[in-house]
């Protein structure tokens, strides 16, 4: 099985993030970058990362109106991400300006297709916060039901939780990519993640990919940590 753990690089530190990236780059399957870091490096950031020859899942969740949003993704595909999100709220005519965005800017750069995924609810969201910002109903319902949608506009996937992992797996069908942040191996703290999952046990949930930052990035041996993570997911018995 190829690695499916993209490590988040969350520093705005260009010289930190391509340290840790070559320190880890044979032990995870790619690297993600987020807001943190693409703000402060910008697309020069990008391409530097992008140097270590990993894939790159640039998480910048772009949510505007569709114009906007097919645009941005124009702006990013000559970086050649291999994942991209959008988020699900931005609505259905703007999911699918992303995803034709992404293919025909795709075709004309001479690059991969990315995989184009909807961050549905922000897993800080509870019911609470959803109910006061207009929107009822459980948090997992609102996401099976973003997701659906994300999958009817013709997008790869979804950013979820591994709780939500198999709910969203058996609404959305087999061949729906699911990326799972949260992963705390047994051995790592659990810092501020609410809801956490172990490596496996996230890919026995369905996981297709894993986004693991902390646990790596701030052990006092990133490299270690890394391939511990690996070697887990080879274990017999893990998927
Ligand atoms: O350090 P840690 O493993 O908690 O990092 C998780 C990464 O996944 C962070 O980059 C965070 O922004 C991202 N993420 C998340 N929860 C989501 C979506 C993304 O933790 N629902």
């Amino acid at each position: 099985m190829a690695n499916p753990v993209y490590v988040a690089l969350d520093t705005p530190d260009i010289e930190q993030a391509v340290d840790l990236a070559t320190q880890v780059a044979d032990a995870v399957g790619g690297l993600k970058l987020g807001l943190e870091f693409v703000n402060a490096n910008g697309p020069e950031g990008i391409r530097r990362i992008a140097g270590c020859g990993l894939p790159i899942f640039l998480d910048l969740k772009f949510h505007d109106i569709p114009n906007t949003v097919a645009g941005a993704i124009r702006a990013v595909i000559p970086l050649a991400p291999r994942i991209l999100n959008v988020h699900a709220g931005g609505g259905a005519a703007m999911m699918t300006a992303a995803r034709d965005a992404a293919d025909a800017a795709a075709k004309a750069h001479g690059v991969s297709k990315p995989l184009v995924i909807a961050v549905t609810v922000l897993t800080s969201l509870d019911g609470d916060d959803l109910a006061a910002v207009g929107q009822n109903g459980p948090a997992a319902a609102q996401a099976r039901r973003l997701a659906l949608l994300a999958r009817d506009c013709g997008l790869d996937g979804v950013v979820c939780s591994a709780r939500e992992a198999g709910d969203i797996r058996a609404a959305c069908g087999p061949d729906f990519t699911l990326v799972v942040p949260g992963i705390r191996p047994s051995w790592s703290a659990s810092d501020d993640q609410k809801r956490v999952a172990g490596p496996a046990e996230a890919m026995r949930d369905g996981a297709n990919y894993l986004v693991i930052g902390r646990p790596i990035t701030e052990a006092p041996d990133p490299a270690d940590a890394a391939r511990r993570i690996a070697a887990e997911l080879d274990e017999p018995g893990a998927p």
